[in-house]
């Protein structure tokens, strides 16, 4: 479990991370905080393309800066986004989180107002895609 104080944490820095998101297509800023086992946050946001489909999520972002310095396991994940009803993060994030998730990752999603609302990256997604399907053992890589 992480603490309220480093929950409100990851929250400011997803939110201060997104003044820096590039979205001039759809306008729409998405800033994200991973917060990885060592303690350390890593924040990501959407960056986007002219050829759409090539756009990189803001917390797929925020799990690659993480795993680029050396991290393997994520506790908590908080993204921030002007929505009116904060969003969790979509069906492909999910996935691409679950690859760093012990079983306990928290999911925080917030708006600018200080909308809150709080899950676990289990409970979004139950049955993710795994290693185990490949027959890998990760650990050994
Ligand atoms: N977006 C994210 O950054 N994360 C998500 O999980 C959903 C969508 C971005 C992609 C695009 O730049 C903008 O939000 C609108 O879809
Ligand atoms: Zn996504």
């Amino acid at each position: 479990m992480i603490s309220e104080e480093q929950q409100k944490e990851l929250l400011r820095r997803a939110a201060g991370a997104r003044e820096k998101a590039y979205a001039p297509y759809s306008g729409y800023r998405v800033g994200a905080a991973a917060l990885a086992e060592s303690g350390e946050i890593y924040a990501g946001v959407n960056v986007e393309s002219a050829a759409y489909t090539t756009t990189g999520h803001a917390e797929m972002m925020a799990i690659a800066a993480g795993v680029a310095a050396g991290e393997r396991k994520f506790l908590a994940l908080a993204v921030v986004t002007e929505s009116e009803l904060p969003p969790f993060p979509c069906a492909l994030c999910r996935q691409a989180m679950a690859e760093f998730d012990r079983g306990e990752m928290i999911v925080i999603a917030g708006n600018l107002r200080g909308r809150t609302r709080r899950t676990t990256l289990r409970k979004l997604y139950p049955h993710p895609f795994g290693s185990r399907q490949l027959g890998v053992d990760p650990q050994k890589y």
